[in-house]
């Protein structure tokens, strides 16, 4: 069965509270319920885990090396700016789905350019919560193709 890592970072855990327009009002938790039951219904398993710390989150995707076979990652607001975690996932060699809860390009410029989205094997935003499932679904498909293909996507 494929194990697949769904990180989250900075603020992800305030989710429900901060910014209830922007982010809706489902929590982490109510999230990571959601993902699990996706994970039931396709036949894989998830590792769902949030940290407001960069360098946690690049130990838990050096960790995916060879504990997941597929990364989903909602990095926050390192998305914008973190090139060690653009590296940690580039050095992971597995495929990546990034997922944002807001569209990101209808926002502030400045969250227009994602590092993560350099070494990303697909994007998806906009969708709030449910966005988790589709990038789910996402890494799950392209399990089932060849590793290479997936990886190079
Ligand atoms: C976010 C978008 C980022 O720009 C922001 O810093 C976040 C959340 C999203 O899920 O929409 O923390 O990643």
């Amino acid at each position: 069965m494929p194990n697949i890592m769904v990180l989250n970072g900075p603020n992800l855990n305030m989710l429900g509270l901060r910014q209830p327009d922007i982010y809706g009002r489902t929590t982490l938790a109510d999230v990571h319920a959601m993902v699990e039951n996706e994970a039931l219904a396709l036949g894989c398993s998830v590792d769902f885990r949030q940290s407001n710390h960069e360098g946690v989150l690049i130990d838990w995707i050096h960790e995916a090396r060879t504990r997941a076979d597929a990364i989903v990652i909602n990095p926050g607001g390192l998305t914008h700016t973190s090139v060690a975690l653009m590296d940690a996932l580039s050095a992971a060699e597995k495929p990546v789905v990034e997922i944002h809860l807001s569209n990101v390009h209808r926002r502030e410029p400045f969250r227009h350019h994602s590092y993560v989205s350099l070494v990303a094997t697909g994007v998806i935003c906009g969708f709030g919560a449910h966005g988790y499932v589709l990038a789910l679904r996402a890494a799950h498909d392209l399990l089932s193709r060849s590793p290479a293909v997936a990886r190079d996507q």
